[in-house]
């Protein structure tokens, strides 16, 4: 029979990395190119059908000014999956990326399933972190890995996809 999941998602990362932005071309097919800080956080659903299972996602968007550090564990907390965002153009969001995947390894659901996701793809021509040194680095910390572009929408859908199964196979 078919499974009916639902799967609470947590994105996590610097200001700026393009949470907002993914979520909102995951659920609405939108780009913003003057998208709003988050604050606080921000809730979305949507609903993703597999073969074998129906997956709805309840999904926290949350704010990545330092300010709101302090509330991210009540979206982590009970969360099936995580995604972890840098972007490309930004050497200090990759170094914000890997404290929050230490944060989650300590504190987080053991079990979670979590992706790094290097956003902005489509900026090439600024980019401060190559490809190689975010793979390596989810490699080494059992994470996986993706590039995507909220604004051409490279990689965004495969990304939920990849979770809804994952996450439907727990
Ligand atoms: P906070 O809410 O402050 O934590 O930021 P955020 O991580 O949610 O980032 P947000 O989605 O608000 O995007 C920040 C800016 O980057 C916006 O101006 C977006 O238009 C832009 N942006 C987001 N994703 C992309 C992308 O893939 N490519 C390009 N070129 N710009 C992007």
């Amino acid at each position: 029979g078919n499974k009916n999941i639902q799967a609470k998602l947590v994105l996590l990362g610097d200001m700026g990395a393009g949470k907002t932005s993914l979520v909102l071309r995951f659920v609405k097919g939108q780009f913003h190119e003057y998208q709003e800080s988050t604050i606080g956080a921000a809730f979305f659903t949507q609903v993703l059908s597999l073969n074998e299972a129906t997956v709805k996602f309840d999904i926290w968007d949350t704010a990545g000014q330092e300010r709101y550090h302090s509330l991210a564990p009540m979206y982590y907390r009970g969360a099936a999956a995580a995604v972890v965002v840098y972007d490309i153009t930004s050497m200090d969001s990759f170094q914000r990326a890997k404290k929050w995947v230490l944060e989650l390894q300590r504190q987080g659901n053991p079990k979670i399933v979590m992706f790094l996701v290097a956003n902005k793809a489509d900026l090439a021509e600024k980019r401060q972190v190559d490809s190689e040194e975010g793979e390596q680095y989810a490699k080494e910390n059992g994470l996986s890995f993706l590039e995507t572009s909220a604004k051409t929408a490279q990689n965004v859908n495969d990304l939920f996809y990849e979770i809804a199964k994952r996450v439907a196979k727990a």
